[in-house]
């Protein structure tokens, strides 16, 4: 039998089956869900990406469970902590496996937003960890309704959130460090914002925090497999020996990588600045196309679109697929608690993402 850790022996969905069938057909698809940005026609500077990786030091092993000097030196100074707060992994993904591992025994559980990023489920499950959902108010611009105490390990946020593209706000961090246990804050898409945004919370220096990013999302270089946690607050020292002990036992970050990472975090600016001109001109053209259907994202990649309720969004979803060709994630697999909310990435090309807001817009105003 396998482990009963494996939460996903679950049936496809309508929506799924619908989609693998178009897709076998070779249907042409406007693909609102397309998240990797390495396949989204972005301009990268594909030679000093390629230069960066060519280092004889990755040649030689010298295993570090923190990683190397230099990475967590150039990963610091992007950051405004210091080398010592940093801890390398070889994915945001796995920075949430270590501080599960950390900071629970199987059958703990953790606090994770609801809607959000839907991979938590299993991070927490492989981890023999469960989760308890609060929700983020939809009608009070995804506040966080945390409860007044719990008995749970840790609370997770993500800032800008997965996908309300909403901030973890000084109030949210005020509220979760009243329950007395760690914040996790996943920063994947704090370097974009779409205005102003408020300070991260690590700013906090009293509350322990644990600050999660990577490559992934700030260089969209999701490839090159390189992520980190910063640990601050009064127990951070602490926390960073136990994850150093953990990391030990896999020590998964390849040497090029690390090796890179000081060029790689150079480059980063200039591909984030080409992925925002993409992200910034979809959702212009979200806006101008869905108007007040549009619930305005403060960051990150993704957008939310609200339909008429007299469908659901597996409904809503289905049809723009069957009938216009749009591919939309229903709100469900975010865990929205109310319907119908669909999803879509602001990474496709413009030309596609506008043809398919209007689409979209056309089936819902219908
Ligand atoms: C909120 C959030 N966190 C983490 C990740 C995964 O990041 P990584 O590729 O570094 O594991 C994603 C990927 O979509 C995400 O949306």
């Amino acid at each position: 039998m396998p482990s009963s850790r494996l939460p996903w022996s679950s049936p496809k969905n309508a929506f799924t089956l619908l989609l693998e069938e178009r897709r076998r057909a070779g249907a042409p698809l406007l693909d609102l869900t397309l998240s990797n940005p390495t396949k989204a026609g972005i301009a990268y500077p594909g030679a000093a990406i390629l230069d960066a990786l060519r280092d004889e030091r990755a040649l030689q092993y010298e295993p570090d469970p923190r990683g190397t000097a230099e990475a967590r030196e150039a990963i610091a100074a992007a950051h405004g902590v210091g080398p010592a707060d940093v801890l390398v992994t070889a994915s945001t993904s796995e920075a949430y496996a270590l501080i599960f591992k950390m900071l629970c025994d199987p059958g703990d559980s953790v606090l994770v937003p609801q809607p959000s990023y839907p991979l938590f489920d299993h991070l927490a499950a492989l981890e023999g960890v469960a989760v308890e959902p609060y929700a983020l108010d939809i009608d009070a611009g995804w506040r966080a309704v945390l409860p007044a105490r719990t008995g749970a390990q840790a609370v997770v946020a993500v800032s800008p959130n997965n996908p309300t593209g909403s901030f973890f706000s000084p109030a949210d961090v005020d509220a979760a460090g009243r329950l007395g246990v760690p914040l996790v804050v996943d920063e994947v898409f704090a370097g974009y914002p779409f205005g102003a945004a408020p300070p991260p919370a690590r700013a906090r220096r009293d509350l322990d925090v644990f600050t999660l990013g990577g490559l992934s999302k700030s260089a969209g270089l999701p490839q090159l497999k390189l992520g980190w946690i910063l640990a601050t607050g009064p127990g951070a020292a602490a926390s960073l020996d136990r994850l150093a002990a953990v990391a030990d036992a896999y020590l998964s970050v390849s040497a090029p990588v690390m090796r890179a990472a000081p060029k790689l975090l150079a480059l980063a600016p200039a591909i984030r600045d080409a992925v925002a001109r993409r992200t910034r001109a979809n959702l212009a053209a979200l806006r101008a196309a869905a108007g007040a259907r549009l619930r305005e994202p403060a960051g990150g990649w993704y957008a939310v679109v609200e339909a008429p309720a007299r469908l659901s969004d597996e409904d809503w979803a289905l049809r723009l697929l069957r009938d216009d060709a749009v591919v939309v994630h229903p709100g469900y697999f975010f865990n929205f608690p109310r319907e119908a909310f669909l999803v879509v990435s602001l990474l496709p090309p413009e030309a596609e993402f506008a043809e398919a807001a209007r689409r979209l817009t056309r089936a819902l105003d219908a």
